[in-house]
C-alpha cells in the first residue's frame, strides 16, 4: 500500500518481549563458571551506558567481551527470539506485510539476529538498521562495525538523519533512545510501547502510550476496519480468581484490573461501567440493576461451577454471554466422595475420635471393604459419571438414576427410578444439580426405602436433603455413616458459627463445602474460563455458554465476521441478509441459533464493507448487540 508515512520500530523489548543480549547471555555463558557474576556486570555496564558515565560504544565493547559470543550461539539465539515476538506483533502480521515499504526496524542490537526474526514478518532486509558483528576465522565475535552510527551515542538519531525519510515519521519503542529521535525533530510522533516493559521516564515523554501494537494501529486508523484494540477492552476480575487467569487475559492484551473480594451491588454498579469482561466467583451478585449499568459488558466469566449468583435472564436479554467452569473441579469432588465412603464403611471417624480420647477399640465389627458393594448414584452428570468409573475400578457395582437419558459408563446399571437405586445400594451418593424442585429430594420416605446400615453421602447441594430426617436415621442406626459437605444454610464467612442438627452425630463427616476446593481445581478453573472468554471475544464462539445459544464456529479465515445478537422475534435473519444484499456483499458462511429469549447470528463476509452497512445492521429493530471481527 502506498503511504506517505514511515513507521520506525525498535527491536529489543518492543518487537520482541525480551532483550536479545539477556537471551544471548544465557546461551553463550551457559556452562561458564562466572555466568551469574558476568550477567550482573553486564547489567551494570548497560546502566552505565544509559546514564552516560561511559560511552555507548565502550559499553557495547565491554558487554561483548563478557558475553564472548560466537557464530554457534546465533542459531539458538534466533530460535529463542522467534518464540519471543510480542503478542500484539504476532496478531498484526498483515500490517507488516501491507506496509513493508514504510516500515523500518532500528536497533542498537545486531542485524545477524534481528534480520531472521523480522523478515519473517515481511520487513525488508534493507530496512533493518542495526549493528553488525565482526567474526574471526573460528567464528568468534571479535568486535563490530564501528563505522556504523548505531554503535555510538545518539546512533538512532544519526541513522534517521541519514535516512531522510520523505514523509511523516512515527517512532514506536520502549526506550529513551527511541524518544530521542522525536526530540531531535526527526519524527512527528513518539509512541511509548509498554506491552513488555514500562519506563516512567519514557512514558512521560511520549505523545501516546501504546500498551500494544493494536492501540497504535487503531490510533492511526491502520487496522483496515472497525475492530477494537484489546488494550481498550477492560476486564475486571473480582474475588481473587486464580493468578493464571490474570496472566492469560493480560497476555491476550486486555486491560485487566483485579480486586481481592466480592463487591456490593452499589460498588459493582459504579465499577462495572466501562467494563467489557467481568470475572467473578460465587459471592458477587450480578443483579438486573448491575447489568443495567454495565453499558459495555459483553461477557461474564463465573470462575466456579454455579451461576445462581447471576441474573441469567437479565444477562441474556442484554446480550451478555455467561461462561462458567462446569467440570474443572469434578475430579476433586469425586476423590472426596471415594475417600469418604471408604472411611465411613470402616467406621474410621468414630474410631479416630476414640483414639484421640485415649480409647483403644480394636475390632472388625461393622467394618467392610467397598469392593463388591453397590454404589447408588442419584444424578449421573459430570460428577456422577466420573465417580462411577473410579468406583468400578475399586470393584464396586454401580447403579444410577438420572432424570435425563445418560449413557452408562463401564458396567454401571441404569435404574428406572430413584427407588430402585435406594432399595439396593450399600452406599448412596447424591450428585444432582441444585434446581429448586430437588428440595428435600431425600426425606423420611426415601430413607425408609434404603437398606439398613447404608452409607449416605451428599456433596451436591444442601437443600436436596431433609436434614431432620437424616439426623433421625443416623440416630436410629438405619444410616450407618454419612458425609455431608453442603447444607441448607451455610455460614457466609469463616467467622460465622456453623449451626446444624448434624453436629455431634456418630460416624458423621461434616465438611465446609470444600468438595471442589483443591488447588488443582482452582487452577483448572483459572485456565478454563479465560479460554472461553477469549474464544467468545475473538471468534464469537459460544460453546459451553450457560445462557447463550451454543455455537462452535470455524476459525475466521480471510473474512469479516459480523456478530448480531437480537431478541428472538421472527424475520431478523432476512433483514440482515437484505441489507448485505443491498450493498452487494457476499456471504461466505452464516450460522444462526436461538434460545427462548435471543437469536445469535454469525455472518462471515468476504468483502470490504463500509460504515453505512454497520450502521444499518445496528439499526435493525430488536438488535441487542452487534460487533465486527476480522
Ligand atoms: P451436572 O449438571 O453435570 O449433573 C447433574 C445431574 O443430575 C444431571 O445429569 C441431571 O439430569 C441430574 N438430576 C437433576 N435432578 C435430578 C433428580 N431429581 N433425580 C435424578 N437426577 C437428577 O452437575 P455436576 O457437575 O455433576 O454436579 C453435581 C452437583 O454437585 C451439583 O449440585 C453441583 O452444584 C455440586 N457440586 C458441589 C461441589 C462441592 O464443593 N461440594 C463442587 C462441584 C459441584
Amino acid at each position: 500500500m502506498k503511504l506517505n508515512k514511515y513507521f520506525v520500530i525498535d527491536f529489543d523489548s518492543t518487537f520482541t518481549k525480551v532483550e536479545a543480549f539477556d537471551v544471548l547471555a544465557d546461551i553463550s555463558l551457559k556452562d561458564h563458571p562466572e555466568k551469574e557474576a558476568r550477567k550482573k556486570q553486564i547489567v551494570q555496564i548497560t546502566n552505565q551506558g544509559m546514564d552516560g558515565s561511559i560511552s555507548f560504544r565502550e559499553s557495547l565493547e565491554r558487554r561483548l567481551n563478557l558475553l564472548a559470543p560466537s557464530k554457534q550461539h546465533l542459531n539458538p539465539l534466533i530460535n529463542e527470539l522467534k518464540g519471543s515476538v510480542s503478542e500484539s506483533f504476532k496478531r498484526n502480521k498483515e500490517f507488516f506485510r501491507d506496509y513493508a515499504d514504510n516500515i523500518y526496524i532500528i536497533s542498537n542490537g545486531f542485524k545477524e539476529f534481528i534480520e531472521p526474526i523480522v523478515t519473517e514478518f515481511g520487513i525488508k532486509s534493507e530496512n533493518i538498521l542495526a549493528n553488525e558483528f565482526r567474526f574471526d576465522r573460528e567464528g568468534r565475535v571479535v568486535g563490530f562495525d564501528d563505522t556504523n552510527p548505531l554503535s555510538a551515542n545518539g546512533g538512532k538519531v544519526e541513522q534517521l538523519k541519514r535516512l531522510n525519510l520523505p514523509g511523516d515519521v512515527y517512532v514506536i519503542g520502549d526506550g529513551y533512545t527511541d524518544y530521542e529521535i522525536k526530540h531531535a525533530g526527526l519524527a512527528n510522533k513518539f509512541y511509548a510501547f509498554t506491552e513488555n516493559v514500562e519506563r516512567e521516564s519514557v512514558k512521560t515523554k511520549a505523545d501516546h502510550i501504546t500498551p500494544s501494537l493494536d492501540e497504535f494501529l487503531y490510533l492511526n486508523k491502520l487496522n483496515t476496519a472497525i475492530s477494537y484494540p484489546k488494550n481498550r477492552i477492560n476486564v475486571l476480575l473480582l474475588e481473587n480468581v486464580h493468578p493464571v487467569a490474570l496472566s492469560l487475559l493480560k497476555s491476550e492484551g486486555f486491560n485487566v484490573e483485579t480486586y481481592h473480594a466480592a463487591m456490593t451491588e452499589d460498588e459493582l454498579i459504579e465499577k462495572v461501567k466501562n467494563v467489557s469482561v467481568l470475572g467473578i466467583r460465587s459471592k458477587t451478585q450480578v443483579t438486573e440493576k448491575v447489568l443495567a449499568n454495565a453499558n459495555r459488558l459483553m461477557v461474564i466469566g463465573a470462575f466456579c461451577i454455579g451461576t445462581n449468583q447471576i441474573d441469567l435472564d437479565a444477562a441474556t436479554r442484554r446480550g451478555v454471554a455467561v461462561f462458567n467452569a462446569p467440570f474443572s473441579n469434578t475430579r476433586s469432588v469425586v476423590e472426596l466422595a471415594v475417600a469418604e465412603m471408604i472411611m465411613l464403611i470402616r467406621n474410621i471417624v468414630d474410631k479416630s475420635a476414640k483414639m484421640h480420647r485415649g480409647e483403644w477399640d480394636k475390632s472388625a465389627k461393622g467394618s467392610f471393604e467397598v469392593r463388591g458393594k453397590k454404589l447408588g448414584l442419584i444424578g449421573y452428570g459430570n460428577i456422577g459419571t466420573q465417580l462411577s468409573v473410579i468406583a468400578e475400578s475399586l470393584g464396586m457395582k454401580v447403579l444410577y438414576y438420572d432424570t435425563e437419558e445418560r449413557l452408562s459408563l463401564g458396567n454401571a446399571v441404569k435404574c428406572r427410578s430413584m427407588k430402585e437405586v435406594l432399595e439396593q445400594a450399600d452406599v448412596v451418593s447424591l450428585h444432582v444439580d441444585g434446581r429448586i424442585s430437588n428440595t428435600n429430594l431425600i426425606g423420611a420416605k426415601e430413607f425408609a426405602m434404603m437398606k439398613k446400615g447404608v452409607i449416605f453421602i451428599n456433596l451436591s447441594r444442601g437443600h436436596v436433603v431433609d436434614i431432620q430426617a437424616l439426623r433421625e436415621n443416623v440416630l436410629s442406626g438405619k444410616v450407618a455413616g454419612c458425609a455431608i459437605d453442603v447444607f441448607p444454610y451455610e455460614p457466609v464467612s469463616n467467622d460465622e458459627e456453623f449451626k446444624s442438627e448434624l453436629r455431634g452425630l456418630p460416624n458423621t463427616i461434616l465438611t465446609p463445602h470444600i468438595g471442589g476446593s483443591t488447588l488443582e481445581a482452582q487452577e483448572n478453573i483459572g485456565n478454563f474460563v479465560p479460554g472461553k472468554i477469549m474464544e467468545y471475544i475473538n471468534t464469537g464462539s459460544t460453546s459451553n455458554s450457560v445462557n447463550f445459544p451454543n455455537l462452535t464456529l470455524p476459525i475466521l479465515d480471510n473474512a469479516h465476521r459480523l456478530i448480531h445478537i437480537h431478541d428472538n422475534v421472527p424475520g431478523i435473519l432476512a433483514k440482515i441478509n437484505q441489507i448485505l444484499a443491498d450493498h452487494g456483499i457476499n456471504i461466505v458462511g452464516q450460522y444462526l441459533k436461538t434460545t427462548e429469549l435471543i437469536g445469535y447470528v454469525i455472518t462471515d463476509i468476504n468483502k470490504e464493507y463500509d460504515k453505512e452497512v454497520i450502521a444499518k445492521l445496528k439499526a435493525i429493530d430488536h438488535t441487542i448487540k452487534f460487533r465486527v471481527l476480522y
